[in-house]
Formats: C-alpha cells, structure tokens, sequence
C-alpha cells in the first residue's frame, strides 16, 4: 500500500543550493540508443526512477547488458536489430509513455510476437499514435481500441516511410526516428516542433540525419544503418522536476533558490519563459553546450506581484509537461490567466486539465475549464484554511508534486495519498524538500 503525506504547515524562507537528478527524457533515450550501439556505453547522473528502470528490465529481457557502478549505468549494446527475442514474451511498460511509445519502435523488426503491458494508468493512454506510423513500416499490432495491452507482430521487410507528425509529440516523433534507424532507405517525417533529445543525440552519434527548421515544423530525414558507436553520456538535471522547486520558491516568503546543471534545451524550457512573463524573478548563469544540449544553473527569488498570462500556444510543447505547477503561479496572480490549445494534457498520465483546475477550486479558485483550454481567476491574497484531500488521481506524479508545493505555500491542512507515485519521475523529490524545510 503507497502511503499519504499530511501538510499543514507553510514552508519558511529558505536560501541554499540544490541539485536535481537526470532528465528522464534523456535518460531513457540514452538506454535505448546504447542498447542499439556496439559495445560498451556509459552514462552518468542516469535518473534512477521507476521508469528508467522499467526501461533497462525490457531492456535485459531484450538480452542487453545493463550494469551499476557508483553513479554510473554501463550498456553493452546487442547492435542495431540485435535484441534476443523468445516466444511469448511480456514487456512490461509500468508507468511510462515514453518508454513504450519510444520502445514500440524498435520493436517493429520483432521476429516473435510480443506483448506490451502496462499500469492502470498507462493502460488509459493512447497508443494508435505510434502504432499508425509503425504499420507504415510493415509492422502489425493487435490492440483493443489502441489502448494496451498491444502484441505486436514485427516485419523482417520494414519499408521506409514517409509520415506527418501533427500532435507536436516528441514521443511519435522518436518512436518512428527509431524505427527509422533500422530501416533501410530513407524515411522523412515532417514533426510539429517538440523536444529534440533524439535528434540531438543522433546528430552527437554521427548516424544520417538530416533536418530542416521550418517555421512551425520540422523536415526529419533518416537513413537506415547497419552499426551504430557507443555513446557515453553525462545526463543533466531535469527541467521538469525542477519547475517544482523554481514555482516553490516564487511563491514562499523571502527566500532564494539556486539549481545546478538543468538542461535548459530550448525545446524544455518554455516553463522559464512563461513564468518569467508572469513576473517571477529567474535568471541563469554558467551557460554552456553539452553535446548539444544548453545547461545552466538556474537562480530564483521570491516574488510578491505576479501578472497573469495570455500564454501564447507556441509554448505549449516546450512546457507541456510543467502546466499543473504553472497554474499555482497564475492561481496566485492578479487578474485571469489563459491558457489554451492544450488537448494533448488530457494524454498524460492523468487527465491534467481537470486535475488542474481541481486542485485549485478546492483551494478556492475559480476556474473555466473546456477540452482544451483553462481560465483560471487569480488571487493573489489567497490563503487556504480547509483541508484538502487529493486522491484517486491515478497516482499522476506530478498532480502529486504540484499539491505538495500548494500545501507548503498557500497553507491548509493538506493530505495526498499515494506518495510513492513520486517514484516514477523524482524519486527525490521529498529529500530534496526536507532540505530546504531545514
Ligand atoms: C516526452 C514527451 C512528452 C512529455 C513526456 C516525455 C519524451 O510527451 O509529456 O513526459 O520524453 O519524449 P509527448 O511527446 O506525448 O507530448
């Protein structure tokens, strides 16, 4: 049985120095990618979450070599199309989207039939969006309604293809660059613009790719390979987790927060730029490249007066994952903010636009909630006095994560169930918050 948390105290200024652990995203496309490679990958700051680890099981259930050492995970790649497959065999997913959308595209060349599985809330999520593309390829799938659980039949003959990625996914977008990857001849993907780990990481691993930045899209060319190097990799601090303690800190009384090595990429960091338009006081130094990548450390400060946004939607990719943490920002603003063409967040590991605006009318804010859209009625005098219990939200770590910073900054007599829902994402979370409780 997970356990609750009880919060009734707000959290006292504070000033330190934290570190966050790795970006998940990145930590899973490295395991994947290294699984594929010849020889020994190693990698750093690997996120040690339920599901990075689910990855490496289905990884070693694939017949990869996965090792431990101090802070370091070590691959020994099978080679490009190299995974052992058995009869009847079960992978199973856990909790994470991105592993299986992503893992599905390896797959594809599959000489046994497998079965994907996953938790309840996986099990709710949408997977036609990367079986479409893949049947392109030459790959079939057997699946109730696109939900998992998924057998999939893998083609030895996989043809190129040619596909349009308009749901602004990096997780469609990867899956097919995957199976891309062992396909012979080229397949092009025109993708709505999102995160680009893999792209980086295929350009850092020299593999043939070729893009071409348009305006709202991107023109992806990949060529099939026999061979792919090894690749040792220095994973840095995930942008997603440490929006929870940026908007921690904005919102407590006279305090300071700085945050060492978060990836910065561009295409993650549309949570700065939206909670900087809102008035909260952000800036970064020590910017630098790794292998692509922009890292910096992240310094914040307590704000009093936050404004609300209009967020322009060619944001919403690049914060897609940080909205719920967002909104207690704008819960606290003056005036109303809105927040729109945001359909996709009802794809994540819980319906996020109704788990955002629940959280805040129990706060005592006023919402206006539509399939794809939020207005949320700013109070920037707002205490809570209630309690408040957050539950059967289908464990979503981050409708978690977002309640514990309500708690600790706008007061209440708060309990959340399921605290090891953290696990999935930020295994650390609490730790790294009992340290600035200190
Ligand atoms: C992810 C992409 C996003 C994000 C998820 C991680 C990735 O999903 O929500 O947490 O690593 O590719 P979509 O690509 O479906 O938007």
């Amino acid at each position: 049985m997970t356990k609750n948390i009880q919060i009734k105290n707000t959290i006292k200024s504070f000033n330190k120095i934290i570190k966050i652990e790795g970006d998940k995203s990145i930590s899973i496309r490295w395991a994947l990618l290294a699984s594929q490679a010849s020889g020994k990958s190693i990698s750093e700051n690997l996120l040690k979450s339920e599901d990075v680890i689910s990855t490496l099981t289905c990884l070693k259930k694939l017949g990869v070599k996965v090792k431990f050492f101090r802070n370091k995970c070590e691959i020994i790649g099978v080679g490009v199309n190299g995974f052992k497959y058995k009869k009847d065999m079960i992978l199973n997913l856990g909790n994470s989207g991105t592993l299986g959308r992503l893992i599905t595209g390896l797959l594809i060349h599959s000489k046994e039939k497998i079965k994907l599985v996953g938790d309840k809330s996986l099990s709710k999520r949408d997977f036609l969006r990367v079986t479409k593309p893949l049947k392109k390829f030459g790959a079939n799938f057997k699946t109730k309604s696109g939900k998992l659980p998924i057998i999939i039949d893998g083609t030895n003959k996989p043809k190129p293809v040619k596909y349009f990625e308009n749901k602004g996914s990096a997780q469609i977008k990867s899956s097919i660059m995957l199976a891309a990857l062992n396909t012979k001849g080229q397949t092009t993907i025109k993708a709505k613009k999102s995160r680009n780990h893999s792209e980086l990481l295929f350009k850092h691993l020299n593999l043939p790719i070729e893009i071409k930045k348009k305006r709202n899209f991107d023109i992806i060319k990949i060529n099939g390979v026999k061979k792919i190097k090894s690749l040792n990799y220095k994973i840095p601090s995930d942008i997603s987790s440490s929006a929870f303690f940026i908007v921690l800190t904005a919102l407590s009384i006279n305090s300071k927060l700085k945050i060492v090595n978060v990836n910065i990429n561009p295409s993650r960091d549309g949570v700065i730029k939206i909670l900087k338009m809102m008035g909260v006081k952000i800036y970064f130094s020590n910017l630098r490249n790794y292998k692509g990548e922009k890292i910096a450390d992240i310094h914040v400060e307590s704000t009093k007066s936050l404004k609300a946004i209009n967020c322009p939607s060619n944001l919403n990719s690049s914060a897609i994952d940080e909205f719920l943490i967002i909104f207690l920002i704008a819960a606290k603003a003056k005036g109303v903010s809105y927040f729109k063409d945001l359909s996709e967040l009802n794809h994540k590991e819980s319906p996020r636009l109704k788990w955002g605006s629940k959280i805040l009318n129990l706060m005592g804010i006023k919402t206006i909630t539509t399939s794809n859209s939020i207005k949320i009625f700013g109070n920037p005098s707002l205490r809570v006095k209630k309690q408040i219990i957050i539950k059967d939200y289908l464990k979503d770590h981050r409708v978690f994560m977002t309640s514990v910073i309500a708690a600790l900054t706008f007061g209440g007599n708060w309990v959340i169930q399921d605290k090891d829902s953290i696990k999935t994402s930020f295994p650390n979370f609490l730790k790294i918050l009992n340290k600035l409780r200190n």
